[in-house]
């Protein structure tokens, strides 16, 4: 065939888009148990980050393994507050639950804008020799672009905060997307979630908060992103009120070790 012709031109072309096309979706189905291992590896690390876990620099095999050793999930039922016993905790998923119909329902109007209130939630108990030393709640909520969905990580007594942290949010870098910056992180350690009456009153406040021992229930605001950070406050309250974690943690303050 003459090299010159169109019609060269377009089979070369054709053949070339078709072999390109096979290696990519031949990668992308290879791949894909590795990126969903990947992604589990990523959520553990995420729940020990928040509880203080997580050493510097940690191999996927050292997060399986600490992970292995230190946390429990369960499930609850979290209008009543109740361990839900026959569901499987390590296959459970709270994000599949919230988009179920059948396990789902459309959350009454909140600040956090939280669409659909599932009827069980996941706590991840951090075990320490045997015993829960804290608590990691899953929390979500909208920012200004996106969605944040991160791991809160309370002291068993479920008032002292240890952590926070975000492990997905479409937030713009440099503004709301210095949730991720460890000096913001920082600042949660030995705040209070709730008041002395047990209502939620953590909050991100505009400008700089003092310390935690002086201002326990504020945290200081993210400069130029005060929409994200209004976004926080909304969404911790909503997940450590009634119709979030709220009766789960009365129960572990009244009755659960
Ligand atoms: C390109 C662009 C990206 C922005 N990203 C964010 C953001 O991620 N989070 C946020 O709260 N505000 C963001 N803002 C700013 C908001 O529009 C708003 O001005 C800000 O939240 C007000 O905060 P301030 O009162 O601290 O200035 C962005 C603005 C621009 C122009």
């Amino acid at each position: 065939m003459d090299k010159n012709s169109t019609s060269y031109t377009v089979i070369f072309a054709a053949g070339v888009c078709l072999v390109c096309g096979a290696a990519v979706a031949s990668a992308a189905v290879g791949l894909h148990s590795r990126q969903e291992t990947n992604k589990i590896v990523d959520r553990k690390s995420k729940v020990l980050a928040a509880a203080g876990l997580l050493p510097e620099n940690a191999t996927a095999d050292l997060i399986t393994k600490l992970y292995a050793e230190r946390v429990v999930p369960q499930v609850y039922t979290l209008k009543s507050g109740q361990p839900a016993a026959d569901i499987d905790a390590a296959t459970y998923s709270m994000q599949a639950e919230m988009k179920d119909p059948a396990h789902s329902q459309v959350a009454p109007p909140n600040a956090a804008q939280v669409a659909r209130l599932p009827e069980h939630g996941v706590i991840y108990e951090i075990k320490d020799e045997g015993k829960t030393a804290s608590l990691v709640l899953p929390v979500e909520g909208k920012g200004l672009w996106s969605t944040l969905y991160g791991f809160l990580a309370l002291d068993k007594n479920t008032v002292d905060i240890k952590g926070l942290i975000f492990y997905q949010h479409g937030e713009t870098p440099g503004l709301g997307g210095e949730v991720d910056n460890p000096a913001w992180q920082a600042l949660w350690d030995g705040r209070k979630a709730f008041d002395s009456s047990f209502t939620p009153k953590i909050q991100v406040i505009k400008g700089k908060a003092g310390a935690p021992a002086t201002d326990p229930y504020d945290v200081d605001g993210l400069s130029g992103a005060t929409i994200t950070s209004r976004g926080v406050t909304h969404l911790l309250q909503y997940w450590l009120g009634e119709q979030g974690f709220g009766p789960v943690l009365k129960g572990y303050r009244s009755n659960r070790k």
